[in-house]
């Protein structure tokens, strides 16, 4: 496909707490990205609120959609279709975007597409690298996902692990308010581990070697626990050097079941994507694995790892050019199945549930500046 090839797709995306408007031409190339987001919103509550992202959706897509277009240098007329996430996530705020994605089509003549999240992550891959086709593995590590998938071509997935408890966003959003970090916490616990040391605490990597399933409560339960043995025998241990060592256990863990996915499926490629795929140790230490075992990784930059709209517009690029638009009376589905092992987007439940944050340490064995405790 060359670049002047494909629709012209206008994306939305309000599963969560950011609300986004893409523009994109073709499944590759992103004209526009425009994300307003609300963590001043929800930060004083430690987690998002779903009624006030949903509120803050209805506020905000009018002129997020405008400044996409504009920054496109296009008109809705020129558009033509309309893509939106239709889930997983949370019910109201998924509802706003999906029905400004109808009225937007309905008013402007424009065919609709209904995307899923997930797949969307993994489009944003695209944007960065045109040239990306599979076979690959994709590790979607996000608020609400951590998955290992392996697909031979875009659009058919076969999910190869999933977490068994809790998203590693989820587990880093928790570890970060255990610690007196602000929410979201994902970014403050990666700032912090580049001013801590990574062996100050000695945590286990939950389920190394057993397969491509993951398990990020147990690891939270073991900061806890460190944290507690540390303060009842008097001993102090820095924040930044906490938040190093869950970080280096996270990401070991996560390098090390991608790189044996890929390797056990004979594929190239590596994509890592959502929201977590922003961290600049996991970054790091991916590109360093994946050189090292002759793969080629496919990682965007941060700002289209999280939730974002340009990633959308890509897939229903993908979508639309694969099967057409869909009917307009197609609903918001907050449990919507991952596209894996099926093609099926209308399929029932899947489990997913927002990154709640929660849990606090008592009596701490903590320090360092700005620590709560
Ligand atoms: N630099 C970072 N290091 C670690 N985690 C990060 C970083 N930046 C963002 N995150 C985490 O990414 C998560 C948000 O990702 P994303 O926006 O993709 O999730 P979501 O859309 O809420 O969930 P899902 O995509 O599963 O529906 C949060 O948990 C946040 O803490
Ligand atoms: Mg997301």
């Amino acid at each position: 496909m060359t670049e002047s090839d494909g629709p012209l797709v206008l994306g939305i995306e309000t599963s969560c707490d950011e609300t986004g408007v893409g523009v994109v031409r073709g499944t590759t190339r992103l004209l526009s990205n425009v994300v307003a987001s609300q963590e001043d919103l929800h930060s004083e509550y430690g987690g998002v609120v779903p009624e006030i992202a949903a509120r803050a959706h209805l506020e905000r897509l009018n002129a997020t959609a405008e400044k996409a277009l504009a920054e496109a240098g296009v008109s809705l007329e020129e558009v033509d279709a309309v893509a939106v996430t239709a889930g997983p996530g949370l019910a109201g705020a998924l509802v706003v975007g999906v029905a400004a994605a109808k009225a937007l089509a309905l008013a402007a003549s424009k065919p609709v597409v209904a995307v899923n999240h997930l797949e969307g992550h993994i489009f944003a891959a695209l944007l960065d690298y045109p040239e990306f086709t599979p076979p690959a593995v994709a590790l979607i590590v996000s608020g609400g996902h951590t998955m290992l998938v392996h697909f031979e071509e875009l659009g058919c997935y076969r999910l190869l692990g999933d977490t068994l408890d809790d998203a590693v966003g989820e587990a880093f959003d928790k570890v970060a308010r255990l610690l007196g970090f602000g929410f979201p916490g994902g970014p403050e616990i990666d700032r912090a581990a580049g001013r801590g040391h990574a062996s100050a605490l000695d945590l286990p990597r939950p389920m190394r070697g057993e397969g491509f399933d993951f398990s990020m409560a147990g690891l939270k339960t073991a900061v806890v626990t460190a944290l507690r043995n540390l303060h009842s025998s008097g001993e102090r241990v820095r924040r930044d050097d906490v938040a190093a060592s869950f970080q280096r256990a996270v990401v070991d863990v996560l390098v090390e079941k991608t790189v044996a996915a890929a390797d056990s499926t004979g594929v190239p490629s590596v994509v890592v994507c959502g929201g977590v795929a922003a961290n600049s140790e996991l970054r790091q230490e991916m590109k360093r694995a994946c050189e090292e075992s002759g793969l080629q990784l496919y990682i965007p930059q941060p700002r289209l790892c999280v939730d974002n709209g340009a990633m959308i517009a890509s897939a229903g690029a993908f979508r639309f050019e694969r099967e057409g638009p869909d009917l307009l009376d197609f609903e918001a589905n907050p449990s919507l199945l991952a596209p894996f092992d099926s093609d099926d987007l209308s399929a029932g439940p899947s489990g997913l549930g927002p990154a709640a944050a929660s849990g606090a340490l008592g009596g701490s064995a903590l320090t360092g500046e700005g620590g709560s405790h």
